[in-house]
This record gives structure tokens, C-alpha cells and sequence, in this order.
């Protein structure tokens, strides 16, 4: 259960009026001594004349009505935690998007004879991702914390390849791992098994990560060091694994993080400062390797998905259907995506398509970073 109380409560704040300011100004900068008043000092300020001066900074906060920062704030009444383990849903691969076909495209998307590494591959967007590595010719090793998910998951992909493929004379081999991938001994051990198993990595997604919705103030330290443990340690473990035996093995190869929107805009209404500075750390990590690595022919590059509908967020906008409407009415082409929506973005960085691209973000978002 995805504490339904919360939803109740991230519902009913998101029906109820936009909250008014509690913004006042900040001190003048020549100010030696701390003012904490809370009558406020405002700077050179000329009272308001009331009409469109009040949607000024001559106005005082909320002059103009309660719309002010309505659609631009944060609302600490929005609280979703993370799921544990066990009640987190199952995903399916999708069906309809592999197969045979005879329409001609670029035979440098291809992945045939690569072997792809995908972090949280269990389920939801590195599912699909392993899916469109799979489809395009790459045998698969899913990295997990849920190793039974992951096994379930390696199935299901060589399950569906069959189905799309019938009379396929290779079929793709799809492999499950555990790895927690914020312990380093735990990325080295999975890197290990899955170098057994495969003979060699040419690819790494990297989509192990979670959000929360804590408002800052409140956020349990604890929980905070995990999420970015998972999402920044565990990105930048398994990177620095993966770049290793590369190089070791002297071979080019390309890795592909999964980042968010997140981390290059603030979210509105649900607060999640942590795991926004963690996506933009991931972002930047992506950026700062693809420099580090560009000589032994190792491409880092970032995808940044906008909001996108997995089992998971299907669950939580099932009870809570005033964050739908929030969410969309942002977004340029109106609607959330789907993980498949991916899965040309995650292909074209893996493969020599993208040849002379490293250190990219690709926003996969519907145009939400752009307003
Ligand atoms: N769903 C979205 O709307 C969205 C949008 C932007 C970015 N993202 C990012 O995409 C990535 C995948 O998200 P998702 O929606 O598919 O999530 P998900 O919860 O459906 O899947 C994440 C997977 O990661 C695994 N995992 C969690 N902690 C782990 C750990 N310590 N070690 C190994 N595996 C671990 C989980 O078991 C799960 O299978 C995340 O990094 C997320 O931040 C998601």
C-alpha cells in the first residue's frame, strides 16, 4: 500500500485554495544585524496603487488574489513515501514494440552481438528499457535488489521476444542479478557474475532510483542518505565498474544514465528537494565521466524523462487523480509518457547511432523542461 492516508491528505490539498505567501522580503544587504521581526523591511518599496501594481512587488503578498505562485510553488501537505520492497508492483514487458519488420532504417542503431547492463531493470522503465535493448539485438544482464522480480522480468523479455519473433533462430539471452547498487562490494560482486555469465559488457543503463515527497523541513535523515545512495552512489558505483572493465578489456562502450527533469526544474506540487539535487547530480555525473572517459572511447550521456506512467505512478495518481491533472496541465504536449517512450532515446545513446555524442542530457519529457 502506498499509504493511502497520505494520498487522502496530497488529495485534499490540491482541491483546497492555493495557499496564500507566507514570502516576505529579505533584509537589505548593508543590514549588520539580523532582523528577525516579523513585521517585514521592505526595501525602497513604494505602496501599492491597488490594479496591476499589486501584481507587482509593490503589492503586498496576495494583494492580487490567491492565484499568486499558484502554479509555481511547492505544497508540504504532498507526502509520498517510497514503497518498501514488498509492496512495490510488478511490470510487464510491453507487447507490440519488438519483431521482425521490413522498414528500412540505420543499421547503426543496431545492438546485435552487445551485451547491455540495466540497473533496476526489474521493473518499470529499466524493463522496458532492457526490452528495447533486447529488441534491438542485445543480449541483456537485469541488475535488481529484487532478485526473484528480476528472474520473473528475464523470462517474461525472452517470453515476448519468441511471441514477436516467431521462428527466430537466436534467441537473446536475459540474465538476473542481484546488486544493491549503493554498496560498492555488492555492484563489484553483480559486475563479476554478470562478467562470468556474458564474457563482457558493452552497455550500462542505469535506471535503479526512486523519489519521495517529503516537504525539506521534515525529511528523516535517513531516508534522505538512501535516496541518494541509490540514485548518486548507485549511478556512479556502477559507472565506475562497468568504465573499468572496459578499459581493461580496451574497448569502447557507451553507458546511459537515467536522470529526470528533475534535476534541471522544481517539481510543483510535491515537494522533493533531495531527489531533485540527487537527478542533477546524476546529470552532471553523466557530463563530468563522458569527459573523464572520452579517451578510452567510453560515451556517458543522461536521459532526463519528464512524468511517466509506470505501475508505480499508476498507483499513485489512481488515488490521487488532482496530481494527473496538475502534472498534465504542465506539460506542452499535455500528457504523461509511457516507458516505451524511451526506448528509441535509451537505443539511439547505446548504440553507434550516437557515435559523437557524449556528455548529452536527453529530456524525453513532452517538452515540460521548455516552458
Ligand atoms: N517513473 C517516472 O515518472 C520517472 C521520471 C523520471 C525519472 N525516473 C527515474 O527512472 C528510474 C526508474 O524509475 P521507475 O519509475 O522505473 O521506478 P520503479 O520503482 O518502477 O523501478 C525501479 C527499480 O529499481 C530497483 N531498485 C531500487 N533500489 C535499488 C537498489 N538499491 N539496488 C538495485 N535496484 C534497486 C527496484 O527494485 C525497481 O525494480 C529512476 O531512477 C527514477 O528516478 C522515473
Amino acid at each position: 500500500m502506498l499509504r493511502p492516508q497520505l494520498l487522502r491528505q496530497a488529495t485534499r490539498a490540491l482541491s483546497s485554495k492555493a495557499p496564500r505567501s507566507s514570502f516576505r522580503a529579505t533584509q537589505p544587504a548593508v543590514s549588520t544585524v539580523r532582523n528577525f521581526s516579523r513585521t517585514p523591511y521592505r526595501f525602497d518599496k513604494e505602496p501599492s496603487r491597488g490594479g496591476i501594481d499589486a501584481a507587482t512587488t509593490a503589492g503586498e503578498p496576495g494583494e492580487s488574489g490567491d492565484h499568486e505562485g499558484q502554479y509555481a510553488r511547492t505544497d508540504k501537505s504532498v507526502r509520498v513515501e517510497y514503497p518498501g520492497e514488498e509492496d512495490l508492483p510488478s511490470s510487464r514487458p510491453v507487447q507490440g514494440r519488438g519483431g521482425f519488420h521490413f522498414k528500412r532504417t540505420l543499421a547503426s542503431f543496431s545492438l546485435e552481438d552487445r551485451v547491455g547492463v540495466i540497473t533496476g531493470g526489474a521493473r518499470g522503465l529499466g524493463l522496458v528499457m532492457s526490452q528495447a535493448l533486447v529488441a534491438s539485438g542485445a543480449d541483456v544482464a537485469i541488475v535488481d535488489l529484487n532478485k526473484e522480480e528480476a528472474q520473473r522480468s528475464a523470462i517474461g523479455l525472452v517470453e515476448t521476444f519468441k511471441e514477436e519473433n516467431p521462428g527466430a533462430d537466436k534467441l537473446p539471452k536475459v540474465t538476473a542479478h542481484f546488486a544493491d547498487v549503493s554498496s560498492p562490494t555488492s555492484v563489484n560482486q553483480a559486475v563479476t557474475e554478470i562478467l562470468k555469465e556474458h564474457g563482457k559488457i558493452d552497455n550500462l543503463v542505469t535506471s535503479a532510483g526512486f523519489t519521495e515527497n517529503y516537504d525539506a523541513i521534515s525529511y528523516p535523515h535517513d531516508r534522505m542518505q538512501k535516496l541518494w545512495g541509490v540514485n548518486v552512489d548507485g549511478t556512479y558505483l556502477f559507472a565506475v565498474a562497468v568504465a573499468k572493465h572496459l578499459m581493461e578489456r580496451q574497448s569502447a562502450g557507451s553507458i546511459v544514465f537515467i536522470g529526470s527533469m528533475s534535476g534541471a526544474i522544481v517539481n510543483v506540487p510535491q515537494p522533493q528537494a533531495p531527489y531533485n539535487a540527487a537527478k542533477a547530480a546524476v546529470r552532471h555525473l553523466a557530463a563530468s565521466l563522458a569527459v573523464e572517459w572520452a579517451h578510452a572511447g567510453i560515451r556517458v550521456n543522461c536521459i532526463s524523462p519528464g512524468y511517466m506512467l509506470t505501475a508505480l505512478t499508476k498507483e499513485i495518481l489512481d488515488d490521487n487523480p488532482d496530481l494527473q491533472k496538475k502534472w498534465t496541465s504542465l506539460i506542452p504536449q499535455g500528457k504523461m509518457g509511457r516507458p516505451e517512450d524511451l526506448m528509441g532515446a535509451v537505443t539511439f545513446l547505446a548504440s553507434d547511432a550516437s557515435g559523437y555524442v557524449t556528455g548529452a542530457d536527453l529530456r524525453v519529457d513532452g517538452g515540460y523542461t521548455i516552458t
